[in-house]
């Protein structure tokens, strides 16, 4: 059995705390330099959360591979004492949260979810997706370039087919950025500022929940109230804290993605642009490359309720681990000249959507917006390109989340 390497960044001192983590990443949010030299050196090395405590950071594709399949790495955080990743409490560390969830409880609403979720009710969405990315394309050329791509278009796809899902009027988008944004932490905002966001987005979800229930329609919505109401019940909390987590999860995430794969895209000589241009039938393959490459954030906390064995050796029963799918998704030994985006690759799975008990329920969803959005955009406007230079594009200074604020763009 291999033993647990626990060397830390500054091994002059062993009595010295952990770094800080997050490291800082590149000028254009890049993963940080620490990842290739921690997966040289020392695969399952510690880091002081921002919480303060302390965490094994996994930096290698197969240990966070194995760590994502590994049920005694538990996303359950809820006992008093355990590590958090964050100073003040978030809504990422409650348990009602589904992905904070463990066990039977967890598969009850997971089942729920799933069969509101299946990829033959994303198909039937196709349609509506790539009419809401035509609509968006058409505001565009209409008001003329220079835009700001990741405002007009980024965030405004993945919100507006929301806003479809849940059954509310599309002029809601707008609320639901600051909302979502103050909710992920992804918002340079004042706590108080955060809270009273928070505080109106509770509101809106819980009077969403009673129309719905008093005027049903045949919305996503609708499924999970019916859900709730057939033999499989969801109870209030839940059915509240499910559809929180499809807003943030389903426009965060989603848009984030978008607006870094197109700078991903467009930066530089736009290689890999005009590759999708003359080529649109890679749009598949450059989806997956490209959420490979614009990782969001930093990785998922667990806690090992037993001692693990991983490949590069063992976590101890107690110790809190980070799995940074960001540094997997770069590791040079599985992904060659990693940080190329190259749409020729061999399909290696890359847990960008997580994976085993918990992976991503609206990954069909993301795949089909990311998808049908960047084929519009290469259909309609091939000429897209930067319209600053990249080092002035700005990312928000989120505790976890670097969010791409905006990306101005001509075409
Ligand atoms: C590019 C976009 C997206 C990315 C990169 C992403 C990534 C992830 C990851 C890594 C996880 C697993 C977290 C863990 O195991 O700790 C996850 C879970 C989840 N995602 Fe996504 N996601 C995306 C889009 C979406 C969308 C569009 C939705 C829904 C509308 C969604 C809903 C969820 C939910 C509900 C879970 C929790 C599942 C569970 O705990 O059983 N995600 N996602």
């Amino acid at each position: 059995m291999t033993e647990t390497v626990q060397l830390r960044a500054d091994e002059a001192d062993p009595d010295a705390a952990p770094p800080p983590f997050p490291f800082p990443r590149g000028p254009l949010s890049e993963p940080p330099a620490e990842y290739a030299e921690r997966r040289a050196t020392c695969p399952l090395g510690t880091v002081t959360l921002p919480s303060g405590d302390e965490a094994v950071l996994l930096v290698t594709h197969r240990d966070v591979v194995a760590a994502f399949a590994e049920p005694r790495l538990s996303r359950d955080l809820s006992a008093p004492g355990s590590p958090r990743m964050t100073r003040d409490a978030s809504v990422f560390d409650d348990p009602n949260l589904i992905v904070n969830k463990n066990g039977e409880d967890h598969l009850r609403i997971r089942r729920i979810v799933a069969s509101a979720f299946t990829p033959r009710r994303v198909e039937t969405w196709k349609p509506a997706i790539r009419a809401v990315a035509d609509e968006l394309i058409d505001e565009l050329a209409a008001d003329g370039a220079p835009a700001d791509i990741v405002g007009r278009f980024c965030f405004q796809l993945p919100v507006r087919i929301m806003c479809k899902l849940l059954g509310v009027p599309e002029r809601d988008a707008a609320q639901f950025r600051s909302w979502s944004h103050a909710i992920a932490l992804g918002a340079d905002m004042d706590p108080q500022e955060r809270e009273q966001q928070v505080g109106a987005f509770v509101m809106y979800v819980n009077t969403l929940l009673a129309q719905r229930r008093a005027e049903p329609g045949t919305e996503l919505v609708d499924d999970l109230i019916a859900a709730r109401d057939g033999d499989d019940r969801l109870s209030e909390t839940e059915l509240f804290w499910l559809v929180l987590a499809l807003i943030v999860a389903g426009n965060e995430s989603t848009s984030n993605t978008f607006g870094r794969s197109l700078l991903t895209l467009l930066r530089g000589d736009r290689g890999p642009w005009l590759e999708l241009v003359a080529n649109p039938d890679l749009i598949g393959r450059a989806v997956d490359e490209l959420t490979r490459l614009n990782v969001l954030g930093v990785g998922a906390l667990r806690l090992a309720t037993e001692d693990v064995e991983l490949p590069s050796g063992v976590i101890r029963a107690g110790q809190a681990v980070v799995l940074e799918t960001g540094a997997a998704a770069r590791d040079a030994s599985v992904f060659p000249d990693p940080d190329a985006a190259r749409f020729d690759r061999d399909a290696v799975a890359v847990p960008v959507f997580g994976a085993g008990a918990h992976y991503c329920l609206g990954v069909h969803l993301a795949k089909a917006e990311l998808q049908i959005g960047l084929r519009a955009l290469v259909e309609r406007l091939p000429g897209l390109r930067l319209a600053v230079a990249p080092d002035e594009v700005r990312f928000s200074e989120g505790e976890l989340l670097s969010s791409l604020l905006e990306l101005p763009v001509a075409w």
